[in-house]
């Protein structure tokens, strides 16, 4: 008889975005008359830009010749995009990746989940806590994480890296061996950062001890400060240690559209295994390539007008992030994050629980806003507020919140 994946039915709960999306639609449902304001998933609301529409446009219209149609993408990606990557994202920041060296996706999220899948089950894993939910379900998922203990809300076999307010919410080196980190900087949940001397400490940790670094800067177009590294690839040592992860959504607005892209250097190897030639090979049987006029306009972002436009609209969330951070300040609340991050995460008022804090916000304020809890453990009594929303609803949610 068929069986499932057991490994599922060990997850605890909903994707933590889905349970606050049904939360926020029953509450929208019985409240009509309320204005609610989202400022809980890390969702773009700018339009694209015009380079970007341009660019969409011009190879929609592609599509409806014979003499331009495109069928079936390359697995990993059209040179035009794989180029225009390499040059600005790294060689223009003087980090030696190459074009071959880029795998294009539909996304970060999907990466993030994915990449654990060329790894041996044996292995184990480090997070950040709080942290992107995404890099632990998928471990679960693959049967990697031992057992749930529900009253601390860890798994058996994972090694959790606590990053609080004592230590800058950057994490420290873990006291167990583990074969592959997770960081995610500038970071997703708490905004937090850490400076190029930091990472390159952890580059040459996995260095020496023989672990991958599974690096996500989904978030790098919002660094603001001049210590803080734009890609792992700035640290010395970086090609033989780590793969990198990108994202279109954050920078460009493309949480819609969907395009991101992986990095795995040719040097990079697990024992004597390329993992180059792992990812190709798992990234051309599961995948067929994110669509000719996706990745049309992801060449776009890196056009001269696409760079202007993009740097205006990144300038916008930012504002935000500074409406948020200053408003919650000025009103008592501690806050951090914000500054080269688009989230702010703030200390729950009277010892509220991250989720109590939810519903008395969603309740009083109808604001919506991400329980730290969501992210792990360290997370409990933090929440997270997103600086993605319209000038106008920021303004708004803070004005609210102020007045509670
Ligand atoms: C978040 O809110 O943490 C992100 O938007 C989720 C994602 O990028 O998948």
């Amino acid at each position: 008889m068929v069986k499932v994946n057991e490994n599922y039915l060990k997850l605890p709960g909903s994707y933590l975005f889905s349970t606050i999306g049904k939360k926020v639609s029953a509450f929208a449902a019985a409240n009509p008359d309320k204005k609610v304001i989202r400022l809980g998933i890390g969702d773009v609301t700018q339009p694209l830009a015009p380079s970007i529409i341009t660019a969409l446009h011009s190879a929609v219209d592609e599509m409806a010749d014979a003499a331009t149609f495109r069928g079936y993408a390359p697995d990993l990606g059209y040179v035009f995009l794989r180029s225009a990557i390499a040059k600005n994202d790294y060689q223009d920041r003087g980090c030696d990746i190459a074009a071959d060296e880029i795998f294009v996706s539909d996304g970060a999220k999907c990466d993030s989940s994915n990449i654990q899948e060329i790894f041996s089950l044996d292995n184990k894993i480090a997070v950040c806590d709080p942290v992107y939910p995404v890099y632990v379900d998928s471990n679960v998922m693959a049967g990697r994480t031992g057992t749930w203990d529900p009253k601390t809300e860890t798994w058996s076999d994972v090694i959790y890296m606590p990053c609080t307010a004592e230590n800058d919410f950057a994490p420290e080196l873990p006291k167990e061996t583990p074969d592959l980190i997770y960081l995610c900087f500038p970071n997703n949940p708490t905004g937090s950062t850490i400076t190029k001397d930091q990472l390159q400490v952890w580059v040459d940790y996995a260095n020496k001890v023989g672990a991958i670094i599974i690096y996500d800067a989904a978030y790098e177009a919002y660094i603001s400060e001049d210590n803080v590294p734009h890609t792992i690839y700035e640290c010395e040592g970086a090609r033989t240690c780590a793969i990198e992860l990108r994202s279109f959504s954050k920078n460009a607005g493309f949480t819609g559209v969907r395009l991101g892209f992986t990095v795995v250097p040719k040097e990079l190897k697990a024992g004597d295994t390329c993992l180059h030639g792992l990812w190709a090979r798992r990234h051309g049987t599961k995948y067929n390539g994110a669509p000719y006029i996706v990745q049309k306009a992801g060449e776009a972002v890196y056009s001269e007008a696409g760079k202007a436009q993009l740097k205006k609209q990144i300038a916008y969330y930012m504002k935000n992030a500074s409406v948020i951070f200053e408003g919650l300040k000025s009103a008592g609340y501690t806050v951090s994050g914000g500054v080269n991050a688009p989230y702010i995460w703030l200390k729950t008022p009277d010892h509220m629980t991250s989720w109590e804090f939810f519903d008395y916000l969603l309740e009083k304020a109808n604001v919506v806003g991400t329980p730290g809890s969501g992210f792990g453990p360290s997370g409990e009594g933090y929440f997270r507020l997103t600086a993605f929303g319209s000038y106008e609803n920021t303004v708004e949610a803070i004005e609210r919140i102020k007045a509670l």
